[in-house]
């Protein structure tokens, strides 16, 4: 799955190689970043021109917090490959006005569009942070970028990134899927685990229908599909991959 998803970010790259990426963080992006750096290291490919766009960040934190998606991102992406730390753009989860901030990310993802935005899963079904709703058809796919509350599973599961002492942020300023359905032209969606397939199955079963996953352990699909049209009906896009 790590292969295949890396190929398609290497075909995307070949096609233009300065265009702008979705980037992801958390523990399934790690062995994609991981396996970029060493195509980058071999010179199959080359990020010194991309533009990447986080989906999301907590608040407040700072960015050079070691927990800060934006260190993340210059840990596992910007030190190990040749992408150059200016190209590297995050929700600002350090701004005094969140609002104002969601605001400029709004901006931003307008005025650059995705051609390929990575995602990973969370246990519970969010994807960046955009945490299960109660209806979500009425909410979710017209969502812009917005300060959300995490969940109780969402800080759970993520609070095996912070050491003791450190402060676990309870909120995070995360794209839409309203934006991102606007501004992504091509869906990654990565999940790996047992513990991942009933989010899988739930999303896939959605009118989003963007996902993966399989019922065997440790099995994993990609999923990537056309969600450039802005419209709601994306299911009939997507192509189901195995490996
Ligand atoms: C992180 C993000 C999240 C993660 C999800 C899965 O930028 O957008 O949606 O993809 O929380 O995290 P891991 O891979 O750590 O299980």
């Amino acid at each position: 799955a790590v292969l295949l998803a890396v190929d398609l970010v290497e075909k995307a790259i070949q096609e233009n190689p300065s265009l702008n990426l979705g980037a992801a963080t958390g523990g399934t992006m790690e062995p994609i970043y991981g396996e970029l750096a060493r195509r980058v290291k071999k010179g199959s490919i080359s990020l010194r021109n991309i533009k990447t766009f986080q989906l999301d960040e907590y608040f407040p934190i700072a960015p050079t917090h070691p927990q800060s998606y934006r260190s993340f991102l210059m840990k596992h992406l910007v030190e190990t490959t040749d992408a150059s730390p200016e190209n590297l753009y995050v929700p600002d989860g350090a701004a005094s006005d969140p609002a104002a901030a969601c605001e400029e990310w709004e901006r931003i993802m307008c005025e650059n569009p995705i051609a390929l935005q990575l995602h990973g899963i969370g246990v519970n079904g969010h994807i960046a942070f955009i945490e299960p709703r109660k209806n979500p058809t009425r909410e979710i796919f017209s969502m812009r970028t917005s300060l959300e509350e995490l969940t109780f599973s969402t800080l759970q599961s993520n609070s095996r990134f912070f050491k003791p002492g450190e402060v676990q942020p309870t909120r995070a300023i995360t794209v839409g899927m309203g934006t991102l359905l606007e501004s992504v032209a091509h869906f990654v969606l990565v999940a790996f685990g047992k513990e991942k397939s009933a989010a899988v199955a739930r999303v896939a079963a959605s009118r989003l229908g963007l996902v993966f996953a399989g019922p065997k352990r440790g099995a994993t699909r990609p999923v990537r599909g056309d969600g450039g049209s802005g419209h709601l009906e994306l299911s009939a896009s997507f192509k189901f991959v195995d490996v």
